[in-house]
C-alpha cells in the first residue's frame, strides 16, 4: 500500500488529491489493448483476481441489480472452449481446413487468465433499467477490472467475435435466455508493449447543448 493510500484519502486535501489525480491519469492513459496471444504466464494469482472482481463490483449499477457476471475459464476448461471455437468456425465455413480448426482451438489456450463477461437483459427483471444502462454498468466493471490488473503490471485485452453468439457458446457457459455473452477479458504478462494509440480528441465527441439549434436528425 502506498504512503498516500495509507495516510490520506482523495477527499483529505489538495496535495493528496493531486497525487491521486496523477496516478489515476497515468493508469488510465497507459492501459492498452493487448491481444491474448501476447499475454503469457505468470498471470494474476487468486488474491489478485479476487481484488479485480472487487474492483468490478464498484462499478455504477442503477438500482443495484447486478445485471452482469463473469465466468472464468480455468486451464482444465480451455479444451472445451477450444471445441466451441472450432465448431463456430465450422458453422461459418464448412470447408475450414484442419489447420484453421486447430488455430481456432488454440485461441482458447492463450493468456493465463480468461473470463467471459455476460450481461443480463431486461426481459425478466427490472424493465425500468434497459439494456444500454446494463451495458454501461458492465463496461465500467470491465474497465475497473482492466485498470486494476494494469496497476499490478499485467497486460490485458478484450476479445469478442462471432463465436460468442453461437448456441455452442451459450450452452458451454450455461447462459440463461435473457443473458448475452459480451466479450472475453484476457489478462497476463505482456511479452512486449506497443505505442499507446492516439486517443480521439474530446472535440470529436463533446459538444454543448444549444436549444436554438435543436433539430430532429
Ligand atoms: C466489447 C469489446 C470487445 C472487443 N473485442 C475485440 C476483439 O475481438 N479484437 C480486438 O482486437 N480488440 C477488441 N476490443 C478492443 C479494442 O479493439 C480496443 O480497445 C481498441 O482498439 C482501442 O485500443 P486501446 O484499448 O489500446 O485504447 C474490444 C473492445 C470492446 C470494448
Amino acid at each position: 500500500m502506498s504512503a498516500v493510500s495509507m495516510h490520506a484519502s482523495p477527499a483529505s486535501g489538495a496535495v493528496a488529491r493531486t497525487v491521486y489525480a496523477e496516478l489515476t491519469a497515468t493508469l488510465i492513459h497507459t492501459r492498452q489493448q493487448l491481444a491474448p496471444k501476447r499475454l503469457f504466464a505468470p498471470g494474476p494469482d487468486a488474491q489478485q483476481i479476487h481484488a479485480y472482481f472487487q474492483a468490478a463490483a464498484a462499478a455504477p449499477d442503477h438500482g443495484q441489480i447486478l445485471p452482469w457476471r463473469f465466468v472464468m475459464v480455468p486451464a482444465v476448461s480451455r479444451a472445451a472452449l477450444g471445441e466451441v471455437f472450432a465448431q463456430a468456425l465450422r458453422e461459418r465455413d464448412a470447408g475450414a481446413s484442419d489447420r484453421e480448426l486447430a488455430e481456432a482451438r488454440d485461441k482458447a489456450h492463450r493468456a493465463p487468465f480468461i473470463a467471459l463477461a455476460v450481461v443480463r437483459d431486461a426481459t425478466d427483471d427490472h424493465p425500468e433499467i434497459p439494456l444500454p444502462e446494463r451495458l454501461v454498468s458492465l463496461g465500467c466493471a470491465i474497465q475497473n477490472l482492466l485498470l486494476s490488473a494494469h496497476a499490478d503490471g499485467f497486460g490485458s485485452g478484450l476479445v469478442s467475435g462471432q463465436a460468442l453468439q453461437t448456441q455452442g457458446m451459450r450452452r458451454l457457459f450455461s447462459l440463461a435466455h435473457d443473458e448475452q455473452a459480451v466479450c472475453f477479458v484476457a489478462i497476463g504478462t505482456a511479452d512486449r508493449r506497443k505505442p499507446i494509440r492516439p486517443r480521439p480528441d474530446p472535440a470529436l465527441f463533446v459538444s454543448e447543448l444549444n436549444p436554438e439549434n435543436a433539430h430532429a436528425r
